[in-house]
């Protein structure tokens, strides 16, 4: 990762700040900013021990804040807390009992609203209904579910008994899901029968029966019948909501250490076998908790609505885990962000006031296409806040996100983290200046940079590897069964932990992530993100979405292959390409040129949404594709 004189990068230095009101409104204001996050890195144990101490219920108080030998930490050591206290019972002490914790919607707009209470009582019965199929602290259960309140139920059902979850995204298929439960060696599976996207239902059970057909330690399957179902349970299988129905409302939350486990989730390496990245409860608990109040700006009237799943972490901390323990009012939607209209989004943000709105670059350039008559019907004043999460969210995005949904009144904030992070690392706050293109600055606590492959900073604008310099609360403490895997990260430019994603920082110290570092071109010693030749042809009119590989060239070394998917109306020609070329020539330089551009009706993307280059590389260049279950289509 030497920096090389010649390397790209896109100049993108327009500053938003945000709107005088939500600055006002804010828990932090810009003035304080420098001061508190110097404060925070400073000293960092006492900088989490206040939010803990203030913000948590602790059964018993921690000794140290921070202890372990590097890269081993331990945070809140000894302290004793459940998550599920302080995501529930914590309020309904404190008088919400009835304040709504979901609002859950479907295709056909049919409602179901959660108090805390309601949720509190349910997980309490669901919780005694596990112990009583066996499952005991530290046990795997496996969760296989649609985007329902069951799911969440599930989870934090095994949070309360102690037993580590492990959701496995409805949408990956059986033998991924079976290759999961038996890493983890689940007892229980919880799913439920169908989920129901664009009209159609899509059977859930069956490939659970598929999954766990003949696997000797799993002893359970609990299926939440959705309406109209009348299913014959067999031999191992329990009804959802004839366990809930059956036991007391009445469960004591398990007394935790804070580094015992939560969850596992696994998420995608460099090699086929997905890594089971876990986390534990202290640490987890507080950075969910302060990053959903202070990120998102949270305050107790506030309707949140992140779109995440929460197969993917975005949804474990974002939907289930930060909300409810900051105590914020969510909205949950089963199905896709299109269907029945491309309108439909902007409905519900309408019909429930939805305040601080959550979701992916990859949704906002879908609703791109669409046009801005469809959020043009509907009134989305409640709006305060915008966030994005899960790839660069490009300029062009940014801006339409802004002024066509956020009418240029809202704060808009891109989240960059990953599933090993736990939570929030790179984002710009509400109130503080924004860039579009760029994540912004580290948040509180975090020490961040972009180096070489030596570890030493990179000059300003100069592509660089982000890494991570001091431990914080909420990272993975290990991968499921291989700790190699874990070491690995704090290994390859030791001591910092290595994200594999490749960034940039400008003279004001704003982060522009390019990618992951396996996305990287190198075309004639000059070192090109495929993001950034994406977010060029991004920005051409003619162009919805654009996905970019490297070739091997015998003369530049790599050459640049783009595939685009063009907006409605508009048709291939020779002279579109040419144009094409021309634009990306303007936008980044003639190194940057893409030798080769193919228009395509879609683009092979994870269930998630981001673009499998890797697919789109394999095929152009005759190999192997090598693993596709996390494959959309
Ligand atoms: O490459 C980065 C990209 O997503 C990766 C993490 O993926 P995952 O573990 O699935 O978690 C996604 C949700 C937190 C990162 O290594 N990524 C995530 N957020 C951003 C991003 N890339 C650019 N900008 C972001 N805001």
């Amino acid at each position: 990762m030497a920096m090389d004189k010649n390397e790209i990068v896109l100049k993108v230095n327009r500053v938003y700040n945000p709107p005088r009101a939500i600055v006002d409104g804010s828990y932090i204001k810009p003035e304080e900013y420098e001061r508190l996050y110097a404060e925070s890195i400073k000293d960092p144990e006492s900088f989490w021990a206040k939010i803990a101490e203030e913000e948590l219920h602790w059964f018993r108080r921690w000794d140290r804040v921070r202890a372990g030998d590097h890269p081993y930490y331990r945070w809140f050591v000894n302290g004793k807390l459940n998550i599920t206290y302080n995501c529930l019972d914590r309020h309904v002490k404190a008088g919400k009992r009835n304040k709504l914790a979901y609002i859950y919607i479907n295709e056909e707009n049919h409602e179901v609203k959660v108090t805390y209470g309601e949720l509190l009582d349910m997980v309490n019965r669901f919780a005694n209904g596990l112990k009583s199929l066996g499952i005991q602290r530290g046990d795997r259960v496996a969760i296989y579910m649609p985007l329902i309140v069951e799911q969440i139920v599930a989870m934090l059902a095994c949070a309360r008994i102690g037993a580590l979850h492990s959701v496995v995204f409805g949408g990956f298929s059986a033998p991924a899901l079976r290759l999961r439960i038996m890493d983890a060696q689940a007892k229980v599976v919880i799913t439920s029968t169908w989920t129901k996207r664009r009209g159609k239902k899509i059977d859930l059970k069956s490939s659970v029966d598929e999954a766990v057909a003949d696997l000797p330690f799993l002893e359970k399957v609990v299926v939440v019948q959705r309406e109209g179902d009348d299913y014959e349970l067999v031999e191992k299988e329990v009804d959802f909501h004839g366990l809930v129905k059956s036991q007391s409302s009445v469960c004591e939350p398990e007394v935790m250490d804070s580094e015992d486990p939560l969850f596992i989730l696994y998420t995608s390496g460099t090699t086929g076998k997905p890594k089971g990245v876990l986390h534990t409860v202290g640490g987890y608990n507080v950075y969910t908790h302060y990053t959903t109040k202070i990120v998102f700006d949270l305050h107790e009237n506030d309707i949140f609505w992140s779109t995440a799943d929460p197969g993917w972490i975005t949804g474990h901390s974002y939907l289930v885990y930060g909300p409810l323990s900051v105590g914020v009012t969510s909205v949950i939607a089963e199905g896709a962000p299109d269907y029945p209209d491309p309108g439909w989004w902007w409905s519900i943000i309408e019909r429930y006031k939805v305040n601080v709105f959550y979701t992916a670059p990859t949704v906002v350039r879908l609703f791109m296409r669409y046009g801005e008559e469809w959020p043009r019907k509907y009134d989305l004043s409640s709006l305060r806040i915008l966030g994005c999460v899960g790839e660069p969210l490009n300029p062009e995005a940014w801006i339409w996100f802004y002024e066509q949904i956020g009418k240029k009144n809202c704060a808009l904030i891109d989240t960059w983290w990953q599933t090993e992070t736990g939570g929030h690392m790179i984002t710009t706050i509400p109130s503080y200046a924004a860039k579009p293109g760029k994540a912004g600055k580290p948040f509180f606590g975090i020490v961040a940079d972009v180096v070489d492959k030596t570890g030493q900073p990179v000059a300003p604008n100069t592509v660089g590897s982000l890494v991570i310099k001091q431990p914080w609360p909420s990272g993975l403490r290990t991968c499921w069964n291989e700790p190699e895997r874990y070491e690995k990260y704090w290994k390859t430019i030791a001591p910092y932990y290595l994200a594999g994603d490749l960034a940039t920082k400008d003279e004001d110290g704003y982060i522009m992530f390019l990618g992951r570092a396996d996305d990287v071109l190198n075309v004639s010693g000059h070192r090109i993100g495929t993001a950034e030749v994406e977010s060029a042809l991004v920005s051409h009119p003619a162009v919805a979405e654009a996905a970019v590989i490297g070739k091997p060239h015998p003369l530049k070394g790599e050459s640049i292959k783009g595939f685009l998917i063009l907006k409605h109306g508009q048709e291939p020609s020779e002279l579109l390409i040419e144009d094409l070329k021309l634009h990306v020539r303007r936008e980044l330089g003639s190194l940057a040129v893409p030798d080769e551009l193919q228009v395509l009706d879609s683009l092979p993307k994870t269930r998630s949404g981001k673009i499998m280059r890797r697919v789109l590389k394999s095929h152009e260049l005759g190999m192997e594709v090598g693993d596709i279950s996390t494959l959309e289509d």
